[in-house]
């Protein structure tokens, strides 16, 4: 059965879905993604559309050492198979995020999140050029420990993943996460980015243009997960694992209905 991950910021700290969801049982639940330091969201952050979510992407978040000192310890205690997601300004920037976390006790690996779509807004290092991919890998597996895995998670820009994917694997790292959300606006113009059912389709054509540059590499896919039919839809195209994201602010307990729907059908 494809593995089942919560999405990078979709689970909050892991506290308001246990109630939920056995998140013990699900291969990673990804951290929002965490900073050097703590980011602040605007006031206006998240809205429905017909589509999905539109949500503001100022990767608000409490800062890499809070996460240590007030969340991970909760998430190791459980059990649960914790992801942390990063990003930051610069390589360095990156890694100096990294090495807080490297010697954190329950941690299983890190998701470099260079799936940003206008990082220098975001005062964020821009991963969307092979070679701006590739630094920042580089600087993650520099002071990555064995213990660590490493994902990288990269977008649904068709016209650039082949490349950047290529670049990414020649560096080396466990897995591209493939997909996720896509660039949007707030009513009010505020930069914000598309999620849930309608990136299904986009994630998925993601997915197979990674699978047909690089086609033996494990890919994670992301976007508009809701039903089994969409995992299954997502290993068709060359996923061996799967991240849930949006579905869960609909309905917190997507996770246990989808896995029993693929228990049922297997
Ligand atoms: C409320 C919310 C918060 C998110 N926070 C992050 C984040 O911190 N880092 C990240 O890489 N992606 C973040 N995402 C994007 C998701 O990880 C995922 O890639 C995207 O929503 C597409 O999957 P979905 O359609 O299943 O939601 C967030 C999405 C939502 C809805």
């Amino acid at each position: 059965m494809i593995a089942l991950h919560v999405a990078a910021g979709c689970g909050g700290t892991g506290r308001e879905l246990a109630p939920y969801a056995d998140l013990t049982a699900l291969a990673g639940f990804v951290t929002r993604t965490l900073t050097l330091d703590p980011r602040r969201g605007g006031r206006l952050r998240i809205a429905e559309s017909r589509g999905g979510l539109v949500r503001a992407h100022q990767l608000q978040n409490p800062g890499v050492d809070r996460f240590l000192t007030a969340e991970l310890p909760w998430l190791a205690q459980q059990g649960v198979a914790t992801w942390a997601s990063v990003a930051g300004s610069s390589p360095a920037d990156i890694a100096a995020v990294v090495r807080r976390l490297a010697t954190a006790p329950g941690l299983s690996g890190i998701e470099l999140n260079l799936a940003v779509d206008d990082a220098a807004s975001q005062r964020l290092h821009d991963g969307s050029t092979p070679r701006g991919a590739a630094e920042a890998v580089r600087a993650v597996l520099d002071i990555l420990p064995d213990n660590l895995a490493l994902h990288v998670k990269l977008g649904a820009d068709v016209r650039r993943l082949p490349a950047v994917a290529r670049a990414v694997a020649e560096v080396g790292c466990d897995a591209l996460v493939i997909g996720g959300a896509l660039p949007a606006a707030l009513d009010n113009g505020t930069p914000a980015e598309l999620s849930g059912p309608a990136v299904l389709p986009v994630a998925l054509r993601a997915v197979r243009t990674v699978r047909a540059e690089l086609p033996e590499f494990p890919l994670v896919g992301v976007g508009g997960v809701a039903t089994a039919a969409d995992v299954r839809a997502f290993g068709a195209a060359g996923a061996g694992a799967v991240q849930v994201g949006s579905a869960l602010l609909h309905d917190p307990s997507a996770l246990a209905r989808i896995t029993s729907e693929l228990e049922e059908q297997s």
